[in-house]
């Protein structure tokens, strides 16, 4: 079968050998397949822990083509998505020390078959395009995780989804519209605002400019939830958005540490910052109901076939770029 392969001579397409099914397993044709910004570091070397050779892709739909026990028979020729999670573990609020993720160390979705648990099957939501189901898993659980659990989002709250031109805040953004609650955003694109105000955000100001960031928050007495991937220089302006008792949920650190952090603001006001990562498995279901309960459309941004992965790669180096890249084996 074809597949996407890292390894010494960097990412090409090439012929592997299928899985074969083992007990306890499940076949999946995969369909669709999408890109998370930890693929392209995989790719770059720039993610811990990196095993080579890496097949990638902790993202896809498919169809399930054979299982290892007659028991699981009932899963053939669904239509499933692929829950990315690996050993989440008992508690429900943080992963256990042996959590990883599909798609390194494990053989990821950017092939034309996957061998993964039965228990990782949940189906795919039937409004949704393959295309559109398979970029769901790995942004979506995170996005659900930091908004929902993290976040506590609900109809009353006011909500700041920043970098929404992020693979993951796209979902956080379209999760918080869909429960009613009131959305802004930031965006280093006024492109990417306007679509979000079309989708029903309340506005939006570039995470560049920090002084609009704080006089919006002050128009609206301040934020109750900001989702955050940035970190870096934007934490301090942030954290002064938020009114008092606020939450400030981060699940990634592209930006890096602070050079301040103002404390007194964090207690004073009796700030939370809260990290996150992913999600559990129910979680993952949580999230998928939650997308089938308000219809919600992934945001596409191009698909390619799986021998042009080397360019899809490439376009997530794309800053342009708003909406999930796919692949199609
Ligand atoms: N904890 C987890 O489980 C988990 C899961 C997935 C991702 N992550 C992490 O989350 C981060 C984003 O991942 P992703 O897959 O969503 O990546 P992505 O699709 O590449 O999104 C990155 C986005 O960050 C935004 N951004 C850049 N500089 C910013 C700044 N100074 N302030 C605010 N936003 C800024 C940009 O938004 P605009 O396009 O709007 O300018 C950009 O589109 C990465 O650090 C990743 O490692 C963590």
């Amino acid at each position: 079968m074809k597949a996407v392969i890292i390894d010494e001579d960097g990412l090409q397409v090439k012929d592997v050998e299928k899985p074969q099914v083992e007990v306890g397993r499940a076949i999946v044709k995969i369909s669709a397949a999408a890109l998370n910004r930890r693929d392209q570091w995989i790719r770059e070397g720039l993610y811990p822990k990196i095993e080579l050779p890496v097949l990638p892709g902790s993202d896809g739909c498919g169809v399930v083509q054979e299982v290892g026990d007659e028991q699981d028979k009932k899963w053939l020729n669904k239509r499933v998505v692929i829950n990315p999670n690996n050993d989440w573990g008992d508690n429900p609020n943080v992963q256990a020390r042996s959590y990883h993720i599909l798609g390194m160390p494990t053989k990821g979705t950017f092939a034309e078959y996957i061998s993964v648990p039965v228990d990782r099957l949940v189906e795919a939501p039937k409004f949704l395009t393959d295309e559109e189901a398979g970029a769901l898993p790995l942004g979506g659980v995170t996005a659900y995780n930091a908004l929902m659990n993290k976040g506590q989002a609900s109809a009353d709250k006011k909500i700041l989804i920043s970098g929404v031109g992020g693979g993951v805040a796209q979902f956080a953004m379209q999760f918080a519209i869909a429960i009613g609650a009131q959305v802004w955003v930031t965006s280093s694109k006024q492109d990417v605002i306007d679509k979000c105000v079309e989708m029903g955000a309340k506005g939006g100001v570039s995470y560049k400019e920090h002084s609009e960031i704080v006089a919006l928050s002050k128009s609206i007495k301040g934020f109750d939830t900001i989702i955050d991937s940035a970190g870096g220089e934007g934490i301090d302006t942030l954290l002064k958005s938020l009114a008092p008792n606020g939450r400030y949920v981060l699940y990634g650190a592209t930006k890096g540490l602070p050079s301040t952090l103002n404390l007194r603001n964090i207690f004073w006001n009796q700030l939370a910052i809260l990290g996150s990562t992913m999600g559990s498995d129910q979680d993952f279901v949580n999230m998928v109901q939650l997308v089938e309960k308000y219809q919600i459309k992934t945001i596409i941004d191009k698909v390619f076939p799986l021998e042009r992965a080397v360019e899809a790669f490439d376009r997530i180096k794309n800053t342009k770029v708003f909406g999930k890249i796919v692949l199609r084996p």
